[in-house]
């Protein structure tokens, strides 16, 4: 019995490790002594991307903010959600003296002491295209335990018939109290929900998990969330220049090209993302069990092969697919290194892979831990290396499901 399971347990082993068919290569399972030459570094687009959101559901997140904080949290649920941004903004700003609460002259404490003072201008009082949002977030922040008057102003001006909506604020030490109640009354329509404080330094992970949790679906999904950037690591595109392949790869268009490489582009040509090659100064075999024996040797090492490709300005990016082979149950350590070198907080990770029997592996959870602030999509794309040449429709299908 424990014989047929070890067989069992070797013959799915040796499935998984074909998963890295996408590779090529000569042999070396080291390091080159020369470093290869560096590919060029991508640059993002100069504007957006991302197709429009397929879906209904547009998300906007409408805030006030007068020293900051208020503008960081929007921000954050803007990108962790794919919402449009609309900064309430009073006729007259308030300079900081004006802010000044502790002297019983300044512009606050009067309009404090006197709410008729309370119902200020604001140079927008309606977003463009309001009818168009479904969900309406409205942030701002706490003076004397309520909300900070200009949120009150916009949501006087507007009707939220048919909204959700949802409140936000900072503050140094208030919680929300009654603050989103007292907004929906001033408005009088819209569906309000309870709402979230967050202190004036909020930790951009605790509002990303926090917009998550809302499981607001539609235009707000991750096709919404700006350009999109589609790193891949295929060893086929880290192999000696005079390599020769054995290992799986497939044509298109008369060109050898790595499985993960081939799904990579049909997201391409979905998205309009920019590719990106994660690329190492380790050279992979083109032999395949010369990849599975070496791959093997990495992962027992916890090797951090070094990276020789750079993203040239991730902030560019907001949506990062991410494409692997599977080996032995797990990311290549080129991966690792990937994950090591970049802070993707606030953006999303969408993963992909091809493997031969295992799928993600539990990979997914590991690129969660890898990078607490961002928001990891479960819902990947995993393929096996036999039909991952012929995927297109269905990426083209996923992606639809993601909204893109
Ligand atoms: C006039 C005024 C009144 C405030 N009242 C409170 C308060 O009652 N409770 C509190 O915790 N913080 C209070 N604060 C602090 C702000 O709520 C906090 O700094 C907030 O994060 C500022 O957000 P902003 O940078 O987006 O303007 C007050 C600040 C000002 C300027």
């Amino acid at each position: 019995m424990k014989r047929a399971f070890s067989i069992f347990l070797a013959a799915v082993m040796a499935l998984t490790l074909a998963a890295c068919g996408s590779s090529g290569g000569r042999t070396s399972s080291a390091p080159p002594a020369q470093t290869p030459e560096a590919p060029p570094a991508v640059q993002p687009p100069e504007k957006a991307e991302a197709p429009a959101p397929a879906g209904e559901g547009k998300i906007l997140v409408a805030y006030f903010s007068a020293t900051g904080s208020t503008e960081q949290v929007a921000q954050t649920i803007a990108d962790t959600l794919g919402a449009d941004l609309f900064a309430i903004t009073p006729a007259e700003a308030y300079t900081s003296d004006d802010l000044n609460w502790r002297d019983s002259s300044s512009r606050v404490s009067l309009e404090h002491e006197d709410p008729a003072l309370q119902d200020v201008a604001l140079t927008v009082s309606t977003p463009e295209n309001w009818a168009e949002y479904d969900t309406v977030f409205v942030g701002y922040p706490i003076w004397w335990h309520i909300a900070a008057w200009p949120a009150g102003s916009f949501v006087k001006a507007n009707d939220f018939t048919g909204k959700t909506v949802i409140p936000f604020c900072t503050s140094s030490s208030s919680g929300l109290e009654d603050s989103g109640t007292l907004l929906a009354e001033a408005a009088g329509t819209g569906e309000w929900l309870e709402g979230r404080r967050f202190p004036s330094r909020a930790d951009a992970a605790d509002v990303t998990e926090w917009a998550n949790s809302l499981n607001l679906s539609g235009g707000g999904g991750p096709a919404a969330s700006g350009n999109v950037l589609i790193a891949y690591f295929t060893a086929d595109e880290n192999r000696a220049a005079d390599a020769v392949t054995s290992a799986s790869v497939t044509t298109v268009d008369g060109t050898e090209k790595g499985l993960v490489r081939a799904v990579a582009d049909m997201i391409q040509a979905e998205t309009g993302g920019t590719l990106f090659s994660i690329q190492t100064a380790v050279r992979y075999s083109g032999d395949r069990d010369e990849v599975i024996e070496y791959a093997s040797e990495e992962q027992r090492r916890n090797d951090r092969p070094e990276l020789t490709s750079h993203i040239e300005d991730l902030d560019g990016y907001e949506t990062v697919f991410i494409g692997y082979p599977t080996w032995w149950y797990d990311m290549p350590q080129a991966l690792y290194s990937f994950f090591d070198e970049y802070d993707l907080s606030g953006k999303t990770i969408i993963p992909f892979n091809v493997h031969n029997g295992s799928r993600f592996s539990g990979t997914i959870q590991t690129i969660q831990e890898l990078e607490p602030g961002a928001v990891v999509i479960e819902d990947g794309f995993t393929v096996s290396e036999q039909n991952a040449a012929g995927a297109a429709a269905d990426v083209s299908a996923w992606l639809d499901g993601l909204g893109f």
